[in-house]
């Protein structure tokens, strides 16, 4: 019956059905389904400007060494607080342009860390535009390409006030009476960049990382609740060392070194955290420290505060997390 040699009709019929079923499985069904992805409530609409810097992003190629996709295995669990969902890519039904839907750029290469979270893990804008410039000029052993395009060298006596000047160091950029200057592209990028966090999702989560990690994770919570505080190393590698750097020395031009500072090892810890809860902009020979009360939890201060105040030299008796509770409490009255 089905000779397809003689039957032409048969021929066309079966590779029509073929083509046919394949596409409702492959195209129709999924996009149906994806009607009833919601957006989650605390999930903000892109800006215009970060919209913008989508598009860099795309043009730039970035999707190539960076995903946006947290799997709900264990290895990616330092790449946010669960899995991704459907939801989380809800932006994409922001038009780049007229002809464009905008991609979820989900990514499958991970040369670079996922960047589902950046946002949060990395909210400074001098350090993302060091970062571009050069990212050896803060992460010294990095392989990422620079993009000194997206910025402009500018005689020092034309640069205007409202002018991003990017506090490149010695060794990366020194020409006497010049200075580095964001484009408008750069400063787009990293709005975009800076927008990327994960959204919270309310009540009881309903998805998590495979179950066997999970129960590592519920020990290590009651292992952790009855042992005071988290790992102030690690949290230190995770939030502060792409500025202060592993060995607390800072970068000159840029960021302060910890090691020998007197704000880290004053007997009185206030100003030290009062830093890390709103951030610091207090000297024109460094760059801006974004503020981290949002990010970390009190343990969570203390324990990065004891680390930077028992290492690289530094000597300074610990403090606990009610002190930190006191003077979040103190700063939060006051705004
Ligand atoms: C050839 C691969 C490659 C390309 C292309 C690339 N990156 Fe990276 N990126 C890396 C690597 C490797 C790292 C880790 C080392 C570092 O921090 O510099 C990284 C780190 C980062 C980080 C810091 C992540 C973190 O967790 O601290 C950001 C942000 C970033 N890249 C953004 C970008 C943007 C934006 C682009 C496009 C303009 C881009 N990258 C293009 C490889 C790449
Ligand atoms: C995006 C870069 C960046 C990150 C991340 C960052 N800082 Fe900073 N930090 C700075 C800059 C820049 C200054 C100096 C600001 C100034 O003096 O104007 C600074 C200053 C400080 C100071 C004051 C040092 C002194 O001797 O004056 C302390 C303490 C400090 N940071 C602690 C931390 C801790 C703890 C973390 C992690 C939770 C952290 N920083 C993360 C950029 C950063």
């Amino acid at each position: 019956m089905f000779n397809f040699h003689k039957d032409h009709k048969n021929l066309v019929n079966t590779a029509l059905s073929g083509f046919v079923f394949l596409s409702i499985i492959v195209a129709v069904l999924p996009a149906y389904q994806l009607q009833d992805v919601e957006p989650l409530p605390k999930q903000p609409e892109l800006t215009e400007e970060a919209l913008k810097g989508l598009n860099v992003f795309i043009s730039e190629g970035c999707v190539a060494c960076h995903t946006q996709q947290v799997r709900n295995i264990e290895m990616d669990k330092i790449w946010g607080a669960r899995p991704s969902i459907p939801s989380d890519y809800y932006y994409s039904k922001q038009r780049l342009d007229v002809w464009r839907q905008s991609p979820s750029l989900l990514g499958s290469e991970r040369t670079g860390p996922d960047l589902t979270n950046i946002g949060k893990r990395q909210p400074g804008q001098q350090w993302h535009l060091l970062h571009l410039y050069n990212p050896r000029s803060v992460v010294s052993v990095s392989i990422m390409p620079a993009y000194p395009w997206l910025f402009e060298e500018k005689d020092t006596i034309s640069i205007r006030e409202d002018d991003i000047i990017v506090p490149v160091g010695p060794n990366f950029y020194n020409k006497a009476g010049k200075k580095i200057v964001a484009k408008e592209e750069a400063l787009q990028l990293v709005a975009y960049l800076q927008s990327l966090k994960q959204p919270e999702i309310q009540g009881e989560i309903p998805i998590d990382f495979i179950p066997a990690a999970k129960k590592k994770r519920e020990k290590g919570n009651a292992e952790q609740a009855s042992n005071s505080l988290p790992d102030g190393q690690q949290l230190y590698m995770q939030t502060c060392s792409a500025c202060h750097q592993e060995n607390g020395q800072g970068l000159v031009g840029a960021f302060p070194p910890l090691a020998g500072s007197a704000v880290v090892q004053d007997e009185n810890p206030e100003l030290l955290i009062k830093i890390i809860l709103q951030g610091y902009d207090a000297r024109s020979e460094y760059a801006q420290m974004p503020p981290f009360a949002d990010q970390l939890t009190d343990a969570e201060i203390a324990a990065i505060a004891n680390h930077e105040r028992s290492s690289w030299g530094n000597d300074a008796p610990p403090i606990s997390e009610e002190e930190v509770k006191k003077i979040r409490a103190f700063v939060t009255q006051l705004n």
